[in-house]
This record gives structure tokens, C-alpha cells and sequence, in this order.
């Protein structure tokens, strides 16, 4: 085929002013946003988290705006050239589509999904899971993205798009609104506040509870078994959210003593607080004062699942910082930046 032919040839096949290949990467785009976001949304503090679900939430809408172009487009020719990882695409697609319906079900609180199968742990799985399945997708595709693809009509049918998908979230954030469905910025929605025997328990990936005898629990801070009764018994109410990246989040009234308060002046960059599964966070040195040891809840003791006999209070973070059945607390002068976001197991 001759060059002018070829090009006559993809622009008869533009759908909403977007070829077909300008359909890709529009979807290429949507979907790096929605990882970034999506885990943006767990990392950013509990108060700036809206904007990263914000856009995550109006990138899905668009998503979903951009599949009719696609399948019109390059799924289309994708199953008339009959190659079979065409399956494996359409595997991907599947995917990205239940985790769309997933996402948005847990959103709007109309299904949380099957015992551990939640909404959201799916959503969540099924976004992660696809992140090698786009980069195959996107390195086996026949007809690679080109400059000349960032043309202004393209650009132009790309904001209409986004501008749809925001006036779809903002529909549904009215109705839900209307519905008195409300949630946290983060997505969360609430359960249990100040009634701590109905919280969730939860574990960070791997973990397990451990066993707990409370008489032989030993608690070192920089090196020195501390006397726990002693430590409780110094705690003051503190009222703050826990924001689980499950999904939900609880507010209760926790009797907490500062981490800095048990901490010498020994020099160190930062606090290292380790459970004894093993699990650990650094927390920067200056963090200390808004960081907490947590021994129970309106003089209620924390239970087994929520990480007796202490535990992290971390105001304002994701659930992933506050470490449960707490055993070691150290200086270091290891930069709390420099670890993993998120701990990997
Ligand atoms: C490419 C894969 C993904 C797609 C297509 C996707 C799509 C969506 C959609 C459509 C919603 C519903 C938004 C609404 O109705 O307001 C949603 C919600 C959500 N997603 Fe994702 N998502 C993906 C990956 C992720 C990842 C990897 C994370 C976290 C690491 C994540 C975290 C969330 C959260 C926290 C919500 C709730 C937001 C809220 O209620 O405002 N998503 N997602």
C-alpha cells in the first residue's frame, strides 16, 4: 500500500476524530494515570489523597468512554487478522473492564464483594495483575504509536473525552451526594467508628496475628525491655481515623503516648518501629511527635486483631503505618524516604 493510500486508509477509520492508533495511546495514557493515581491514592496523606482518587476516578470513567473506539477500531482488525494472543488481549481487556465495574461498585457502596474476595481487593488485583499484560500489549502491537499522532484534532478529542468522564464522576459524586452515600477522600467509606469490637481486623499482605501473652510481651526501645504496664498507664485519648487500603475506614478514641516521648536523645535520622512478624517502617526522626504507640481504645486494651498489646497510631497515613504488636523501636540514621512506599510483604 503507498503511503497516501495507508494514511486516507486511517483517518476513513477515526472514530471521534481519533484513529486508530491514537485510540491506543489515548488508552496507554488512561492507564498509567490509573496506577499512579490508583496507588497515589494510598500513599498520599489521608488529606490530599481526593485529588489522586479524584483523577483516578475520572480516568476509569474515560476508560470506559474509549472502548467503543477501540473495539470499532484496532479489536476489530485485531480478530480479522486472527493471531491467537488475540485471546490473551481480550483477557486484558476483560480485565481492565471487571476492574472498572469493581472499582466503581465499591465506590458507590452497592456490593462489597464476596468474603475475602472484597470489591476493592479485586479492583486492586486486577489493575496490578494487568500491569504486565500492558506492557506485553503494548510492545507486540503491529502499528507503534507515532509523533505525528499528537495532532491537535487528536489532542482536542482527547480533553472531550476527559471532559465526559469528569462530568460523569461529577453526576455520580451529586447522586451519591443525594443518596447520602458518603465516603473519605481516599474512597474509604466508614465502619465501627468508636465501636472498636466491630472494627475489621486486617493484615498487611503475608502477615498473621500472631499469638499474644500479654505477661511475657517484650517491648525494646533502643535495646531496653520496657516496662509495658508502666508505658500504658501514661497513654492520653487521641482521636483519629485508620484509613485501611482495604477500603474502609474506622475513627476511635485511642489511648496513645507520642513516639518521641519514649525515645532518648540519642542521635538518628529516624524511627524504626518493627512488629514481631517481622513487618517495619521507618518514621523520620521529626515525625515523632505525630506518630503514637497505641495500647487500647477509651480505656478498653486492644484486641489480638488489632495489634495487643500496642500497636502504631499514625494520624493522617494509610493503614500500611500502622504497625501492629509492636517488639522493637530503634533510631537509625537510615532516611525514612529511601524505604519502599508501600512494604512488599
Ligand atoms: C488500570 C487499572 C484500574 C482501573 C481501570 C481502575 C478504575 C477505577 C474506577 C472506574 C473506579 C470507580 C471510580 C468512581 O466510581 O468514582 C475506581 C475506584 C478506585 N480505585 Fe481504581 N482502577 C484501576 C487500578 C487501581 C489501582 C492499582 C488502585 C490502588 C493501588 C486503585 C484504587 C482505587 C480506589 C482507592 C478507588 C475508590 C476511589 C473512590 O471511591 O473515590 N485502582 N477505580
Amino acid at each position: 500500500m503507498s503511503f497516501k493510500a495507508s494514511f486516507v486508509s486511517s483517518r476513513t477509520r477515526q472514530r471521534f476524530g481519533l484513529t486508530a492508533r491514537q485510540v491506543n495511546v489515548v488508552l496507554e495514557v488512561l492507564f498509567v494515570v490509573l496506577i499512579v493515581t490508583g496507588l497515589g491514592s494510598w500513599l498520599l496523606a489521608l488529606d490530599k489523597a481526593w485529588i489522586a482518587a479524584t483523577i483516578h476516578a475520572i480516568a476509569g470513567f474515560t476508560l470506559v468512554l474509549v472502548v467503543p473506539l477501540k473495539v470499532r477500531g484496532s479489536v476489530r482488525t485485531g480478530f480479522k487478522r486472527g493471531r491467537m494472543t488475540r485471546w490473551v488481549s481480550t483477557l486484558f481487556g476483560l480485565m481492565l473492564l471487571s476492574g472498572v465495574v469493581l472499582g466503581w461498585l465499591h465506590t458507590t457502596a452497592l456490593w462489597w464483594g464476596i468474603g475475602y474476595w472484597a470489591a476493592m481487593w479485586t479492583h486492586l488485583l486486577f489493575g496490578f495483575v494487568g500491569i504486565p499484560f500492558f506492557l506485553w500489549h503494548a510492545a507486540s502491537r503491529p502499528s507503534k504509536p507515532k509523533l505525528v499522532d499528537l495532532d491537535r484534532r487528536a489532542m482536542l478529542s482527547a480533553v472531550g473525552l476527559a471532559s465526559a468522564g469528569a462530568a460523569i464522576y461529577g453526576t455520580q459524586e451529586v447522586v451519591l451526594a443525594a443518596a447520602g452515600r458518603k465516603r473519605a477522600g481516599t474512597g474509604s467509606h466508614e465502619i465501627a467508628s468508636f465501636e472498636p469490637d466491630k472494627m475489621p481486623r486486617m493484615q498487611w499482605i503475608n502477615d498473621t496475628a500472631p499469638r499474644v501473652d500479654l505477661d511475657t510481651w517484650d517491648l525494646r526501645i533502643e535495646g531496653e525491655s520496657v516496662d509495658l504496664a508502666a508505658l500504658a498507664a501514661r497513654t492520653e485519648p487521641l482521636v483519629a481515623w485508620l484509613d485501611c487500603t482495604d477500603g474502609w475506614r474506622s475513627q476511635q478514641r485511642w489511648d496513645v503516648v507520642s513516639l518521641e516521648s519514649v525515645l532518648s536523645d540519642s542521635p538518628g535520622r529516624s524511627v524504626k518501629v518493627t512488629s514481631s512478624t517481622g513487618y517495619s517502617r521507618l518514621f523520620a526522626r521529626s515525625d515523632a511527635n505525630d506518630v503514637f504507640l497505641c495500647f487500647g481504645y477509651d480505656g478498653d486494651p486492644l484486641r489480638r486483631g488489632h495489634g495487643a498489646p500496642v500497636r502504631v497510631v499514625a494520624p493522617n497515613r494509610r493503614g500500611p503505618w500502622w504497625i501492629k504488636w509492636v517488639v522493637d523501636i530503634e533510631l537509625t540514621d537510615r532516611r525514612a524516604w529511601l524505604q519502599l512506599p508501600l512494604p512488599a510483604s
